[in-house]
């Protein structure tokens, strides 16, 4: 791990205009540069780079950062290596702080995984490129799809022979280890899984294969046409998307993301120069998937066959979709036909023509399906309804929102007024259910403003707002995945993370922090099954944000280390590992003051809107008051007794 003195350094080296320097053509603009937005397509470029502040931000497109946000986002880097890209251009040498036996161990190991799946794809694909029964087979069928080598060559596809020692006896002569490779699903029972099959490797984000899908060549109804690798520890289906290392780029360009069924749709596109697409493979579209695809567009067309079975699956799962603020288009292909074969039937241009003359809006596109499916039974059409409404009352963007009541009540012949009155019934519930979870709004920032006062790092700014729990969630966070499996006393009963999991537990639903609330959720798994996660679990994490937190959450301990050494007092008195009970006690009371506090001013707010004639309801409503008040007071009071 670099430690964070040297991070720091690292950090005050780089020239922000001399790293972004390196991929846009920048030009002065008075004290500022100015270029083309490497993050979207532009004509006037509106990419401001402040050398004096060292950060840049885009008017166009909302891009902002330092050098390292840059690298992260245009690169796709993750944080140690966007430090590591900087410190190789300025020639700084990082110091490294030595990782436990244990650690060291269990990167070996995720390395090893990453290492024999690439192994094996390079095997199949020789052997696919260079024996006659490869040739003969694979590439020969690969040829009669109209597969270009460069495109099997840059997919990395490739021929698993009939042999099923092959892969057996090469992973064994090469001395990998086999227990790995049946970890992987790689071999079964001492023999090859894939065989008599062309193969497409599935990589992550950041192009590592991670698993393997393989179809068969044979017209045998009774052999599966595809197989894939089982889940392992660095495949999990939910939140792969076929493609989308090849796509990322393209989708954040186009701003657009199209969404097939099949590994094949997703190559031939690419073949054809749409390279925007990535596929969810056979299975429904899981909110993880959206997510993925979130981070470089808001924008999802799903793309898929007349007939597919597909459809129906998606219907089901567009209320997720909508939760997740994404625009969202359905496109049909004619019957028969499926993105591959229509792409290489019509072409490019053509295809990108009918994809944005034909494709639906989600909502619409179920309104006319389930309208069509009820048919003129009153009953069943008032169903409709409310499921439409039910659907509108997800999108979170009100003027979106009010778009679709228009529409809707159009549509379904109900009046405006209604279908608005239902879904704010709705929302109110919804708002009850997660209450204080709910997103700050930001005001859009002028370039004037941003000169002034420019807050690249939103995580960073948070920590200082008032309103921010932030730090306080972060603590604990920080506490479960350093130092949750340690044991809380002699008995060896209790662990860390069993004692924070049950104290937090009424208030998890009013974490700010998407990504803790996961950790957290992983901690209750563990709690539920009496599993051990070590910190070595999260920081090999097969999710990057979560492995990526566990990272930066180890070098806060470092930070707590430092002020020490440099002779400033920490609050809990010895080092955290050293005294970590009095670390998360204190850690728990500070995050429930936090929460409880906010709740109390949110409950004193309704107060205010409740009729002074509703005596009733004011007497609940003040009844909450003031036992959210005694815990408090309560918490308070142990907060200001611990011993400083
Ligand atoms: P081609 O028939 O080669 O064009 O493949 P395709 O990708 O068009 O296949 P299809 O439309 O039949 O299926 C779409 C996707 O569903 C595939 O890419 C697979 O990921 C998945 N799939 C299809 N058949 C099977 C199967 O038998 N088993 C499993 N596990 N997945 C399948
Ligand atoms: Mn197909």
């Amino acid at each position: 791990m670099i430690t964070p003195k040297s991070i720091d350094e690292v950090k005050a080296a780089a020239r922000v205009e001399e790293v972004l320097g390196e991929f846009i053509d920048l030009r002065r603009a008075g004290v500022n540069l100015k270029g083309p937005c490497p993050f979207h397509d532009e004509k006037t470029p509106s990419f401001v780079v402040s050398p004096a502040k060292g950060i840049y931000k885009c008017f166009g497109c909302g891009m902002a950062g330092d050098s390292v946000r840059f690298l992260m986002d245009h690169e796709k880097l993750s944080y140690p290596e966007a430090i590591r890209w900087i410190a190789n251009k300025y020639n700084i040498e990082l110091e490294e702080t030595e990782v436990s036996e244990e650690v060291r161990r269990e990167i070996q190991k995720k390395d090893s995984f990453f290492i024999i799946n690439g192994f094996a794809q390079k095997l199949f694909q020789e052997y696919l490129l260079k024996t006659n029964e490869g040739r003969a087979i694979g590439l020969s069928y690969f040829k009669e799809r109209g597969f270009l080598e460069s495109t099997v060559e840059k997919w990395g596809l490739g021929y698993a022979p009939e042999d099923r020692h092959f892969l057996f006896n090469e992973l064994k002569q090469g001395g990998y280890n086999l227990e790995l490779a049946h970890e992987l699903g790689l071999l079964k029972e001492n023999r090859d899984f894939f065989h008599s099959r062309i193969v497409f490797p599935i990589r992550n984000l950041s192009g590592k294969i991670i698993g393997i899908g393989a179809r068969t060549l044979s017209s045998n109804k009774r052999i599966p046409k595809y197989i894939n690798s089982p889940e392992s520890e660095i495949y999990n289906k939910r939140k792969t998307l076929f493609g989308l290392y090849f796509a990322k780029t393209a989708i954040r360009k186009k701003d657009t993301c199209y969404m097939v069924e099949g590994y094949t749709d997703v190559i031939s596109l690419h073949q054809n120069g749409i390279e925007n697409v990535v596929a969810s493979s056979g299975t429904a579209l899981t909110v993880e998937q959206i997510k993925l695809v979130k981070r470089f567009s808001e924008n999802i067309t799903v793309v898929y066959d007349g007939d597919s079975a597909g459809i129906n699956a998606a219907l089901r799962g567009l209320d997720l979709i909508l939760e997740q603020d994404m625009n969202v288009r359905l496109l049909l292909l004619p019957d028969g036909e499926d993105p591959d074969s229509y792409v290489r039937k019509v072409g490019h241009t053509s295809f990108t023509e009918y994809v944005s003359e034909n494709s639906k809006d989600f909502i619409l596109f179920k309104i006319d399906l389930l309208l069509k499916e009820a048919g003129d039974d009153p009953i069943k059409r008032s169903k409709v309804v409310k499921d439409i409404v039910e659907s509108i009352s997800k999108i979170t963007d009100s003027l979106k929102r009010n778009e679709y009541v228009k529409l809707c009540s159009r549509l379904l012949d109900v009046p405006e007024i209604t279908i608005q009155k239902e879904a704010n019934k709705l929302i109110k519930q919804q708002i009850n259910k997660k209450s204080y979870s709910s997103p700050q709004f930001e005001k859009p920032r002028s370039e004037a403003e941003w000169d002034k006062d420019p807050k690249p790092n939103k995580q960073q700014s948070a920590i200082f707002d008032v309103n921010s729990h932030e730090a306080q969630e972060r603590d604990i966070v920080r506490i479960l995945m350093t130092l949750g499996d340690n044991f809380i006393d002699e008995s060896k009963e209790i662990r860390v993370y069993d004692y924070v999991y049950q104290a937090i537990l009424n208030i998890i639903e009013y974490f700010d922090n998407e990504l803790y609330v996961e950790v957290i959720q992983e901690v209750a798994k563990a709690h539920e099954k009496e599993l051990v996660l070590t910190p070595t679990y999260f920081l090999t994490h097969p999710n990057e944000e979560i492995s990526q937190l566990a990272i930066e959450v180890n070098s806060d301990k470092y930070y707590y280390a430092n002020w020490k050494s440099r002779g400033i007092e920490l609050q809990t008195q010895a080092m955290p590992k050293d005294n970590y009970i009095n670390d998360f006690t204190q850690s728990i009371l500070r995050l429930k003051s936090k929460k409880l506090q906010r709740i109390l001013e949110e409950n004193q707010e309704k107060i205010k809107s409740i009729s002074p004639d509703d005596v009733d309801e004011l007497r609940i409503k003040l009844k909450v008051i003031m036992a959210i008040k005694t815990d408090l007071a309560q918490i308070n009071n142990l907060l200001r007794n611990v011993v400083l």
